[in-house]
């Protein structure tokens, strides 16, 4: 049993084929993707990586690009000097130079501001910055890998992610499968999962039944591994099977509905009155008011910025940070003529 399998429990042919991945390309030093649904174990494999390498016994330093607000995501990767900005009264390591040697993990990149984006490219090519204020270079060696729940790929296509900064960190792509498509992990992680919380709590281990282990096998886990650890540490808590059973599909319910919300709605029964019509107001989802705002602010502001560069469609895409090709995609989508 080698780190990866210490590290992920599972012995699914999804998972082994992830592990195997793992292996051929720790020591490798290129860059790494690791992409798949919130709770699939992202952070876990990135660990794993780390954990396989030469670099093992060297810092793995995360950096979460979601929580931080973008003009303090810049120096808490490069770090500052004192003085260099109002409230800087030390001069402070980025997380770039605390990896030397190891490995970084870019979590959630696809929320990393545009603007950072094309200084993060400039460091790929020579792992080489100077920290906020400072004029001398810093030289890091760290192995670069990135984490996210994001479709790269179509944020790159409608200009929301450097599509050269995609092609440089997806050299390899890790894709962790969602938890419902790989049913043969369910039972090892029940027990790994029980074991491990009631060596926490110091009580005996809550023997899980086989109807229960059914139920897990089929039920979707929206919220994937996380979701399964939090169900096994409650039911050892607590007990409540049938309560969390119900709760558990109400939930699944839930999530069908909704998805078949934004597809083709049900058709109403005959005689009864569908839910939308019983409601005095007919709300529209959320998501379609969120696509047409976006959508909606997007054109204007394109629009202007055409207009001010007369059309010359490469210094448009300059000024609004995106790259042609993305400006050319949004164009189109959004209809936009010299006229408008
Ligand atoms: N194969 C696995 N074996 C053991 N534990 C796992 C496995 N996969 C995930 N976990 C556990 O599930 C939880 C979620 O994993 P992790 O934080 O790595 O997910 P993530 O994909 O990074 O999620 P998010 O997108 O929300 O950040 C953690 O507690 C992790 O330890
Ligand atoms: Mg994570």
């Amino acid at each position: 049993m080698d780190i990866c399998d210490q590290i992920l429990v599972g012995k699914g042919p999804l998972l082994l084929k992830v592990k195997e991945l793992i292996r051929q390309v720790a020591s490798s030093d290129l860059n790494v993707i690791i992409c798949g649904e919130s709770g699939v174990g992202k952070e876990l494999v990135a660990h794993a990586l780390h954990l396989s390498s030469d670099r093992k016994g060297k810092p793995f330093v995360k950096v979460n690009c979601a929580a931080i607000p973008g003009e303090l995501l810049e120096s808490e990767l490069f770090g500052y000097e004192r003085g260099a900005f109002t409230g800087a009264d030390k001069t402070k390591m980025g997380k770039f130079e605390i990896a030397h040697n190891g490995t970084i993990l870019l979590d959630e990149i696809g929320d990393m501001p545009l603007s950072l984006q094309s200084k993060m490219l400039q460091v790929l090519q020579d792992f080489q910055f100077s920290r906020l204020g400072s004029k001398n270079d810093v030289k890091v060696d760290c192995w670069v890998l990135a984490a996210t729940n994001h479709d790269l790929e179509q944020d790159a296509r409608e200009g929301l992610f450097r599509e050269d900064l995609y092609y440089r960190l997806n050299i390899i792509r890790i894709f962790i499968p969602p938890l419902r498509e790989r049913p043969e992990d369910i039972d090892m992680l029940i027990d790994y999962f029980a074991g491990r919380f009631a060596q926490k709590i110091e009580k005996p281990l809550l023997i899980f039944s086989d109807g229960v282990r059914d139920f897990f096998r089929q039920y979707s886990w929206p919220g994937n591994v996380r979701e399964l650890k939090n169900m096994v540490e409650r039911l050892m808590l607590l007990g409540d099977w049938e309560t969390a059973k119900e709760e558990l599909l109400a939930r699944e319910t839930r999530q069908t509905n909704g998805h078949e919300l934004t597809t083709q709605p049900p058709p109403p029964t005959p005689g009864e009155p569908s839910k939308a019509a019983r409601s005095k107001k007919n709300f529209p989802p959320l998501k379609e008011v969120k696509k047409k705002a976006i959508m909606e602010a997007e054109g204007k502001l394109i629009s202007e910025v055409l207009a001010e560069t007369d059309w010359n469609r490469r210094r448009a895409a300059e000024i609004l940070q995106i790259s042609y090709k993305a400006l050319l995609y949004k164009i189109k989508e959004l209809n936009l003529h010299p006229e408008d």
